[in-house]
């Protein structure tokens, strides 16, 4: 394991990603991979205690930038999207100006929810109760029958904001009305200028679509960084074309990094590549943005998955999967192809995880709801989950 920076700043830089991929290559001779610096247990109370569930959606997610979509979900001014956050049901919404608001989903009269859609485009939110409205910037427009409401001061009764920025390709919010948001200082430098050389603000979101399971949100977020059951739980589909238990992982001290590799890099065990061979076709790299992300980089696209608890139970979650990919001018393909290439590849992430691991982590759930489970581990090689639970103690507490 490594926790040098990378040398391009870019994250591209073919000598510094060959090195990573080497030492991949090293792991699969030796049978080895990175690992952790000890074992570290933990109980089954992480993942029911409903104590730990209201910490972590207050002192996580109501204080750090988590991913709620793509920009291009929202792509022109007046559209917007309908979420159901660990603290806030929210409205996200692109501005006039190409900025993006989040606001609470909740006309400021009575309390009903203001926008039932999931996904629109609308010019104000008017309010189904009463028929308030409010402007897409949040500020209270209408009030009907004004003149036998009584006088209130209007500008005290706009839509309740959360801090939001748009940054690589991303919309991130805080899911607090009183945090601020600063999305390049909680990525750091090292995983900023990673996500900045990848240019994703170019992309575009293919495929999208969330998973409300019975599942707390840690018992996802840890599958989508174990590169240890492959073999186990995906002997006919992922094993096929990824190695298991091989892992050259990056620790960046809150984010992390690792390349895992494809099988496809064997015929180099006999014969290394020479040296300046770009090998990135050969592996996954997979990005882990704390809190609740996963974002991986394949040779031609990418996939985001990302993982939100339930505002109120803690044996539930919502996780969401996108695929991000160049638009279709800049394939270079035509659309019916660009579409047969991205449905095929959704259909074949969609098999996997609902016929291998949404089972296997619904169960690993039921098991935590057994009052004497006993002490569990978490093992050297499992360098990543490690990483994550590592830093989400040092949030939570
Ligand atoms: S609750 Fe929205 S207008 Fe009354
Ligand atoms: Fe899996």
């Amino acid at each position: 394991m490594t926790t040098e920076t990378p040398p391009d700043a870019e994250g591209t830089d073919l000598a510094y990603r060959n090195d990573r991929i080497r030492r991949a290559l090293d792991h699969i001779r030796n049978d080895s991979t990175d690992e952790f610096d000890g074992i570290n247990g933990f109980t089954a109370s992480e993942f029911i205690d409903p104590d730990v569930a209201r910490h972590e959606r207050d002192l996580v997610f109501g204080r750090v930038p988590s991913i709620v979509c793509h920009g291009s979900e929202i792509p022109k001014p007046n559209d917007f999207m309908t979420l159901q956050l660990p603290r806030n049901n929210v409205i996200i919404v692109r501005q006039k100006d190409g900025s993006v608001k989040t606001f609470v989903n909740l006309c400021r009269h009575r309390g009903a929810m203001l926008e039932e859609q999931e996904k629109g485009r609308c010019r104000l939110f008017s309010c189904g109760y009463h028929r308030w409205s409010y402007d897409i910037d949040g500020s209270l427009r209408a009030i009907t029958r004004d003149n036998t409401f009584g006088e209130i001061d209007r500008t005290k009764f706009g839509l309740v904001e959360l801090p939001t920025e748009e940054r690589h390709g991303f919309v991130w919010v805080v899911d607090d009305a009183e945090a601020d948001i600063d999305v390049a200082a909680w990525l750091g430098k090292e995983m900023d200028d990673i996500l900045a050389g990848y240019g994703m603000e170019k992309l575009v979101s293919a495929q999208s679509e969330g998973f409300d399971e019975p599942v707390n949100w840690k018992i996802m977020q840890d599958a989508f960084l174990d590169g240890y059951h492959i073999q186990y739980a995906h002997p006919n589909t992922a094993a096929k074309h990824i190695h298991t238990n091989v892992m050259a992982v990056e620790d960046f001290g809150r984010h992390a990094r690792f390349i895992a590799p494809r099988k496809t890099i064997d015929k180099y065990l006999e014969e290394p590549p020479a040296a300046d061979e770009d090998l990135s076709k050969y592996v996954t790299e997979t990005h882990f943005l704390l809190p609740n992300s996963t974002l991986l980089r394949q040779p031609d696209h990418f996939e985001l998955l990302t993982f939100r608890p339930h505002p109120t139970d803690p044996g539930r979650c919502r996780m969401e999967m996108r695929l991000v990919v160049p638009t279709v001018e800049d394939s270079g393909w035509d659309e019916e192809r660009w579409n047969r290439v991205w449905e095929k590849n959704w259909k074949i992430l969609l098999a996997v995880l609902h016929q291998e691991d949404f089972p296997l982590l619904r169960s690993s759930q039921i098991g935590m709801n057994s009052a004497n489970a006993g002490g569990m581990l978490l093992g050297r090689n499992e360098v990543v989950n490690q990483i994550f639970h590592r830093e989400l103690k040092k949030l939570a507490q």
